[in-house]
């Protein structure tokens, strides 16, 4: 039996929720028995206590683990707090912006990539980055090492707004790289990516590391018709890792597409 994960990002609790998402996605953890769920950022549409609360609410009711980072509409967007107490309401709701999930099939470095001065650019510290190859290298043998942000490092084939990947990617890649990384998670472009890093780079690391960018799981602007709105489920065993995208279709998540990528040894 393979172990599973479900990835949601860009909730946006507070905006244009659809009816009967929170329902199918209930539905499909339940279908799915995934034993995380990790959420990468813009949980809520403007960083407030109500919007935090309603998306800790659907969270919650999931009924399994959750792991959450913030992300860019997670701070507040008024003067002085989002510069003087950018993650108080997301801390208060979440707990760490950094958190680690970790057992004997996965583990899991959540980053926070949030810089307040920028609305929408992310970077990753020199801290955080060697939080996650510190927190990688516990893993436990076999385990899934995953790094999980909000800013994507891999886009979409197109896109028509302005989003750019994380602003320290070839550095942040390196040190995942070098730390074993197997997958780095992300969201932000409300779009679904995945591939693998030696598809597009030539690197010398050793083993197989996807980059998988999750499409919305709310869609805030529904003007965007290039936004589809969906999940990410991860399913491994020692062999292979498998990436399913689910794509909301009005009253469920669809399969639309299955990846498969080999495990290194
Ligand atoms: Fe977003
Ligand atoms: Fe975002």
């Amino acid at each position: 039996m393979p172990t599973r994960a479900v990835h949601v990002s860009d909730l946006h609790a507070g905006r244009h929720e659809a009816q009967g998402l929170a329902e199918a996605l209930a539905a499909l953890v339940e279908e799915v028995a995934p034993e995380l769920v990790i959420a990468t950022g813009d949980l809520s549409h403007r960083g407030r206590p109500d919007q935090f609360a309603h998306a800790k609410e659907l969270l919650d009711g999931l009924g399994v683990p959750v792991l959450t980072v913030p992300g860019n509409h997670d701070i507040p967007y008024s003067f002085p707090a989002r510069f003087t107490r950018p993650w108080a309401e997301f801390e208060r709701a979440f707990g760490s912006v950094d958190p680690v999930y970790r057992s004997e099939s996965l583990v899991v470095c959540g980053l926070d990539s949030v810089r307040p001065w920028r609305h929408q650019g992310g970077r990753l510290s020199s801290t955080r980055l060697a939080l996650a190859a510190s927190t990688l290298a516990d893993a436990a043998p076999g385990a899934l090492r995953v790094v999980a942000l909000h800013h994507h490092l891999a886009g979409a084939p197109w896109r028509t707004s302005r989003k750019f990947p994380l602003k320290n990617r070839d550095a942040a890649l390196r040190t995942f790289a070098t730390a074993g990384a197997e997958l780095v998670i992300g969201g932000h472009i409300h779009q679904s990516t995945t591939v693998e890093h030696h598809e597009i780079e030539a690197t010398s690391g050793p083993g197989s590391l996807v980059l998988a960018t999750a499409p919305g799981l709310g869609r805030p602007r529904p003007h965007r018709l290039g936004e589809a709105q969906g999940v990410h489920v991860y399913e491994w065993d020692d062999e292979r890792l498998a990436i399913v995208t689910r794509i909301w279709d009005g009253s469920r998540f669809s399969p639309t597409a299955r990846r498969l990528f080999p495990r290194k040894a």
